[in-house]
C-alpha cells in the first residue's frame, strides 16, 4: 500500500485546508456540483473562448512551475480540470451576483479570473491553493457518494452518473489514487465491480466533511443553492395556493401600520412586490409619498419592475441590496417594514439597520412566518415527508431550516434596537391541498430543506425531489381535506426608533 496515505492524512488533519477553502470563499472563488452540474446555465461563444484562453494561461503556469501538488505531480488533464472547473463555476457565480442570472458573458469570465488571481496571490500555498480547493471538494463529492449509497458500481463512478456530472475526465485518475491510498475497495459481485469505502476511506470522508463545515463551505452551499431555484417559480401563484389567506392577512397587517399619505417608507425584502404594489403599501403613502423597495434578488426585482411599468406606478423606487447592510444614510425614512423576509436575514443586524435608516420616533415593523414552523404540523405532510425526516436523522441535521425564526428571536431583536415594542400573533391557514405547489414552495421557494439537499450526492438531490413529487399524488388521494391543512400563527412586530 502507498504510504501517500499517511502524508495526505496528516495534511488533511492540519488546519491549512480549512483556511484555504475559507479564503477561497472570502475571495468569491467557488466550486460545486450544483453549479457545475446544472444544465440551466448558458455560456456564450465569446465567453467560452475567453474561458479556455484564461484556463490555458493558468495551466501553462501551473505545469511549468510544477505547482498544484508539487509533491505528487498530477496528469495534465487533472491540472486543466482544476482550472477549468474553478473558472467556470466562479464565472457562473459572478454572473449570478451581477445579473441574477446564470448566463456567462465575457465580463463574468474576466471577473472570475481576477478573483482567482487575488485568491492565489493571497493564499499562503500560492498556486497550490487552487489544487487544494479542487481536491477537497471533488474528493468529498466522490467519497461522500460512495458512503451515502453504501457501494457504487465502478462504471457509475467512472462516468460520474450518480455523483459528479462534471469533469468525468479525471475520475479514472481519482479512483486510481483512492485505490493506491487504500481509501476505496473494489469488490467483484458477479454483475460488475462495486466500490466500497475502507475504514480509512470512511475516516477521510468524515474529515473532508469537517473541513467543508469548518471553512463555511457547507453553509455557503446550503444558502446559495437557493439562488438556483428561488427566482425560478411563479411565486405569487404558488403562495396563493399554499397560503390561501396570506394576501388578506398581509393587507390587514399593512393597514395596521398607521402609515400616512406623503410618508417615505422603506420595504425590506420586497420580492415581486406582493405587499408593495399588489396589496397596497404604495397606495397607503399616496402619490406624494414614496416606497423604496429593496431586495437582493435581481430576478424578483425584475418582476416587480414589470408590474410598476405595466400599472404606471410612480411612487415606488426599486433598489437591489440586503437588509443587513442597507445602502441609505441614517434617518432617511419615516418608517421601515418587512413582510415575510426577516427570517431569511441575520435578524438582529437587519432590525438594527432598519432602525438606523428610520427617523427618530419612526415605525419599524415586520410580519414574519410562524416561529420554528414545522411543515409536519400538516398531517398529510408528516406522512409524505417521512423520507426527509429519515434523512435528517441519518445526516444528523435539523429537519428544516429557514422555516421561521427561532421562537423569541424577533421580539429580542426589536427590544434591542427599538422602544414601545409590541409583538402579536396573526392566524392563517397553510395548505398542501395543491401538493405540487406545496412542494415547489418548500423546496424551491422557501427552501426549507437545503441543509439536507446540499449534503446529498448530485443525482440523489433530483431523485429525492422526484420521488416526493410521485408519492405526493398518492398521499393526497388518500388523505382528507382537513388532513391537508393546519392553522399557523404569524408574528407581527412593531417598534419605534428611540430619540424622538
Ligand atoms: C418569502 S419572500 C417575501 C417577498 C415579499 N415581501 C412578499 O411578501 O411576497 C422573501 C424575500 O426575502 C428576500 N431576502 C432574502 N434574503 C434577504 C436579505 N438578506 N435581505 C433582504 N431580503 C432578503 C428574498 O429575496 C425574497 O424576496
Amino acid at each position: 500500500m502507498d504510504d501517500g496515505h499517511a502524508v495526505l492524512w496528516s495534511w488533511l488533519m492540519d488546519h491549512a485546508p480549512v483556511d484555504t477553502v475559507r479564503q477561497a470563499l472570502a475571495d468569491g472563488v467557488v466550486l460545486d456540483t450544483w453549479i457545475n452540474g446544472d444544465a440551466e446555465e448558458q455560456v456564450g461563444a465569446a465567453a467560452e473562448t475567453r474561458l479556455v484562453q484564461e484556463q490555458e494561461r493558468w495551466v501553462t503556469t501551473a505545469l511549468t512551475t510544477g505547482a498544484i501538488f508539487p509533491a505528487r505531480p498530477m496528469p495534465d488533464a487533472y491540472v486543466r480540470t482544476v482550472f477549468h472547473d474553478l473558472l467556470f463555476s466562479t464565472a457562473l457565480y459572478a454572473a449570478h451576483q451581477a445579473k441574477g442570472r446564470r448566463t456567462v458573458d465575457v465580463p463574468d469570465v474576466e471577473e472570475a479570473a481576477a478573483r482567482l488571481r487575488r485568491f492565489v496571490a493571497r493564499a499562503p500555498a500560492g498556486l497550490t491553493a487552487a489544487g487544494v480547493v479542487f481536491f477537497v471538494i471533488a474528493t468529498h463529492e466522490d467519497l461522500n457518494a460512495i458512503a451515502y449509497y453504501g457501494r457504487m458500481a465502478a462504471d457509475d463512478f467512472l462516468h460520474g452518473r450518480l455523483h459528479r456530472p462534471w469533469s468525468p475526465v479525471v475520475l479514472q485518475a481519482q479512483l486510481a489514487l483512492y485505490h493506491r491510498l487504500g481509501w476505496v475497495d473494489r469488490v467483484f459481485t458477479g454483475t460488475g465491480d462495486m466500490l466500497t469505502l475502507t475504514d480509512r476511506g470512511r475516516a477521510v470522508v468524515e474529515r473532508l466533511r469537517h473541513i467543508l463545515a469548518a471553512s463555511g463551505e457547507l453553509a455557503w452551499r446550503a444558502d446559495n443553492q437557493r439562488w438556483a431555484v428561488f427566482g425560478e417559480m411563479d411565486y405569487d401563484t404558488v403562495l396563493a395556493r399554499v397560503a390561501p389567506d396570506a394576501n388578506a392577512q398581509t393587507a390587514q397587517y399593512l393597514k395596521s401600520l398607521g402609515l400616512r399619505a406623503g410618508m417615505r417608507v422603506l420595504e425590506v425584502g420586497c420580492g415581486t412586490g406582493r405587499a408593495t404594489v399588489d396589496l397596497g403599501l404604495a397606495d397607503l403613502v399616496g402619490p406624494g409619498g414614496m416606497v423604496v423597495a429593496l431586495d437582493p434578488s435581481r430576478t424578483l426585482l425584475d418582476k416587480l419592475e414589470a408590474k410598476i411599468r405595466a400599472r404606471g406606478i410612480r411612487n415606488v423606487q426599486v433598489v437591489q441590496g440586503i437588509a443587513e447592510a442597507l445602502p441609505f444614510p441614517a434617518h432617511t425614512f419615516d418608517a421601515a417594514v418587512a413582510v415575510a423576509a426577516l427570517h431569511f436575514t441575520d435578524v438582529d443586524r437587519a432590525v438594527a439597520e432598519m432602525a438606523r435608516v428610520t427617523k427618530p420616533g419612526g415605525l419599524v415593523s415586520a410580519l414574519c412566518p410562524p416561529p420554528e414552523f414545522d411543515v409536519r404540523t400538516i398531517p398529510m405532510v408528516a406522512l409524505w415527508f417521512r423520507p426527509l425526516t429519515a434523512l435528517a436523522e441519518r445526516l444528523g441535521v435539523p429537519f428544516g431550516e429557514k422555516n421561521g425564526l427561532p421562537r423569541g428571536r424577533l421580539q429580542a431583536a426589536f427590544a434591542r434596537h427599538l422602544t414601545d415594542v409590541v409583538v402579536t400573533d396573526l392566524p392563517r391557514t397553510v395548505s398542501a391541498e395543491d401538493y405540487r405547489s406545496f412542494l415547489t414552495f418548500v423546496l424551491k421557494g422557501a427552501a426549507f430543506f437545503q441543509n439536507i439537499l446540499c449534503r446529498l450526492p448530485y443525482h440523489e438531490r433530483g431523485a429525492l425531489i422526484q420521488r416526493l413529487e410521485e408519492t405526493g399524488a398518492a398521499i393526497a388521494a388518500h388523505t382528507t381535506p382537513a388532513e391537508k391543512q393546519a392553522v399557523v400563527y404569524n408574528e407581527a412586530a412593531y417598534g419605534r426608533v428611540p430619540g424622538a
